[in-house]
């Protein structure tokens, strides 16, 4: 049987072998390993792809929104709005700073709903997270609005969508800061963990720079308060540095591959594609994620064909007892835990393999 992977790092390896190659040889020869000219240079690089000031980086998206939270003195009593479709670690950050996090349901297209934002602001309220998944931003020009009338700080959790925008402004440019994560299967993997935060304020990059490395300052050597550690390593920085140079092609190739998945399936009355229609934003399909009525009975029935797909998340994260969370009711996000999937989407897929997923979906609906 044929088999189509979610993603195949080996072939996106053999893709740039020789420049990836090349950066390890360059870290390995000169003996660079923690913050050095590598994890500079990337910072400069993602900055000025971004369009901030500064970027800082650090050991994982969780540690981005982590950092974020932490600079801008959100802790015990107050409150944060996220939205309850996400991954555990927006709101797990929250919970880490002694915050409480305040969940607010969904929209179709998986941005928070953002009518439904002003009915959870509380006088504790005291910042929002708004999440761009699946390479689509939230609402960003209308919770920066709400955000404005009450006086909350704005962190865009980006780790899923670098290279999107809104009318030309960048994710992780219009909040206090953008939160990013390298995992290797984000749009910018590296080979392991990896994630920062992009930033215009110099406050909040300084405190991310110092709190990243134990606090210290390391020009002067003062402590400026109880740290982590959790910089990005030299090494990863080079590799990502590589991966970066190529990031725009391969959102053009994303688009195409969205494209043939949407001439292929758009016809099934059962499924709801990624294709929205909100002016000036722009998708780059870091995840294909659609909706099918059928669930589980459709993701099984691609995977028993061979055919890898992410389900995330069948279990709402609020419902996890040990997470101790308020289930409000969540009427969107419930129904997408029930019909979501993920399709391969990724540059190093061939044609004949997203054919091979198109017909197959399509077999399932007798096509
Ligand atoms: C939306 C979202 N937020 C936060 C994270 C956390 O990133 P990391 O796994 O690098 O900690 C991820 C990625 O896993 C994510 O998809």
């Amino acid at each position: 049987m044929r088999k189509v992977r979610f993603v195949e790092p080996v072939k996106v390896y053999r893709m740039i072998k020789d420049e990836l190659d090349a950066a390890y040889f360059d870290v390995m020869s000169k003996g660079e390993l923690i913050d050095r000219s590598h994890l500079r240079s990337f910072e400069e690089n993602l900055a000025s792809y971004v369009g901030t000031k500064y970027a800082v980086g650090l050991n994982s998206g969780y540690d981005a929104l982590h950092m974020s939270l932490r600079a801008a003195g959100i802790g015990a009593g107050d409150e944060v709005i996220l939205p309850a479709h996400t991954f555990v670690a927006t709101c797990s950050a929250a919970v880490i700073v002694n915050a409480t996090p305040v969940l607010v349901d969904v929209e179709k297209d998986f941005g928070i709903d953002v009518d439904k934002i002003e009915a959870s602001i509380t006088p504790r309220t005291k910042a929002i997270i708004a999440v761009h998944l699946s390479g689509y931003m939230a609402d960003m020009p209308r919770i920066m609005r709400i955000a404005e009338k009450h006086n909350l700080v704005v962190i865009e959790d980006a780790c899923q969508s670098l290279g999107s925008s809104i009318s030309g402004k960048m994710a992780g440019s219009i909040g206090l800061t953008g939160c990013w994560s390298f995992y290797p299967f984000k749009i910018l993997g590296g080979y392991g963990d990896g994630g920062a935060i992009t930033t215009s304020d110099p406050e909040v990059a300084n405190f991310a720079r110092r709190m990243r490395y134990n606090g210290e300052d390391r020009q002067t050597g003062e402590y400026h308060g109880h740290g982590f550690t959790c910089l990005l390593d030299n090494l990863q920085a080079a590799f990502l540095d590589v991966k970066l140079r190529h990031l725009p092609a391969w959102i053009e190739r994303r688009k195409a591959i969205a494209e043939m998945y949407r001439r292929g399936l758009s016809d099934l009355p059962d499924l709801l594609l990624p294709h929205y229609h909100k002016p000036g934003f722009d998708h780059v399909y870091q995840n294909y994620t659609l909706r099918a009525k059928q669930g589980d009975e459709f993701s099984e029935y691609l995977k028993k064909n061979g055919i890898e797909v992410l389900t995330q998340f069948r279990k709402p994260y609020y419902r996890h007892e040990a997470l101790k969370l308020v289930d409000r009711g969540f009427p969107e996000t419930e129904a997408i835990s029930r019909e979501v999937c993920s399709l391969p989407m990724n540059v190093e897929i061939s044609v004949e393999e997203i054919e091979y997923v198109i017909r197959t979906a399509r077999s399932f609906y007798g096509r």
